[in-house]
């Protein structure tokens, strides 16, 4: 092999790249963030369904237009200003390689998502970083201060792990007083309390990136989308993301899960009800410091105990996020809200663990 692609892959090969979790048989998944309170079989009818509609000999031809005048519907956001991904991973990922460069200085959060992180180092984007305060919160004003030195914003909202969400009129100062492209990650947004979707419509540089993943529960069919002016979605979807963006079965399966959404969406509230429910049994066991979360997760500092406890729940087979060190905080771990079943299990766990 040449000596200049030998170089590139030893110095790839270096890079950590993004941290899946641990694949553990048979455990209760509470690790990523997915969604089990929708039915695995509630699922399964969707999947039979779509398969009756698909022809998996043809190209998708025309089908991904329907899944896009389904979420033109979803989000109340005209079609052409939709363009969708294999997941909003695989989006913000096509963002990044083609709009960016060693010389764009992205502004994010300290932490921010992994992934995202991850592949600023891989096509080695600068970023500058605005960490979270001890009670993993940010400051909108430190972001519009920050902003005169960056090409590009980055932020998920809400956040991943913290939880943490800024309001929409913070956000909307920040897009204001910004004129490069502003990513806002919305991959949780259906268990928050706002969206800025909507103001798409008014701020050409706002790139609202989202996924079926999460809240409808199709994180195995990478479905993501989003929503940015006409002049970005055409580039993106004409160019960039061009000709078969996804296959033929999950663009039917999202057409199907989006008609389906009022079935759906009742889930989200059994979600934030469950969540604080596990906020508030963290909270008064005493031994932790636990985080207020506006996503389908809550983030825990074990104070030192993160391993112990990881290992623990391990061993009842409960699979959550073991993340270390954030900020201040030396041991943090994160748990997505399961089921009402799964989230007593857990509970329960960690009440005999402390005991
Ligand atoms: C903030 C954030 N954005 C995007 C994603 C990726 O979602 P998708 O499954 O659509 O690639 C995740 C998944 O963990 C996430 O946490």
């Amino acid at each position: 092999m040449n000596s200049k692609f030998e170089k590139r892959l030893s110095e790839l090969s270096k890079l950590k790249g993004y941290q899946k979790p641990q694949k553990v048989s048979d455990a209760i998944k509470l690790d990523s963030n997915e969604n089990f309170a929708i039915k695995k079989e509630f699922q399964a009818e969707l999947i039979r369904e779509a398969q009756k509609r698909c022809d998996v000999r043809q190209y998708p031809l025309g089908d991904v237009e329907n899944l896009i005048s389904e979420l033109a519907k979803y989000l109340k956001v005209p079609a052409n200003m939709i363009g969708v991904g294999n997941g909003s991973d695989q989006i913000l990922d096509l963002m990044l390689v083609n709009l960016c460069s060693k010389k764009t200085k992205i502004l994010t959060s300290d932490p921010t998502f992994g992934f995202f992180e991850e592949r600023c180092k891989l096509y080695s984007i600068p970023t500058i970083k605005i960490p979270f305060s001890e009670k993993m919160k940010l400051n909108i004003d430190d972001f519009i201060k920050k902003s005169s030195s960056a090409d590009m914003i980055y932020l998920d909202s809400p956040n991943n792990p913290t939880g943490f969400q800024f309001t929409r009129s913070e956000l909307k100062k920040l897009i204001k007083s910004f004129k490069g492209p502003i990513i806002i990650d919305e991959a949780y947004v259906e268990f928050a309390d706002s969206s800025v979707v909507s103001l798409v419509k008014q701020f050409d540089n706002l790139i609202v990136v989202r996924t079926l993943s999460k809240a409808f529960g199709l994180a195995g069919l990478r479905l993501g989308y989003f929503a940015a002016s006409k002049k970005i979605v055409d580039v993106f979807t004409k160019i960039i993301q061009y000709p078969y963006p996804l296959n033929t079965l999950a663009i039917q399966c999202g057409i199907l899960a989006l008609e389906k959404s009022n079935k759906i969406t009742t889930i989200f509230s059994l979600i934030k009800n469950e969540r604080k429910k596990i906020i508030q049994n963290l909270r008064k066991t005493g031994a932790f410091d636990v985080f207020d979360s506006n996503a389908n997760f809550v983030l825990f500092d074990a104070r030192g105990a993160d391993r112990r406890v990881y290992n623990a729940l391990i061993e009842q087979g409960i699979s959550i996020r073991k993340l270390g060190k954030l900020g201040i905080h030396k041991g943090c771990l994160r748990v997505t809200i399961g089921t009402s079943e799964m989230n007593s299990k857990f509970l329960l766990a960690i009440r005999d663990l402390l005991e």
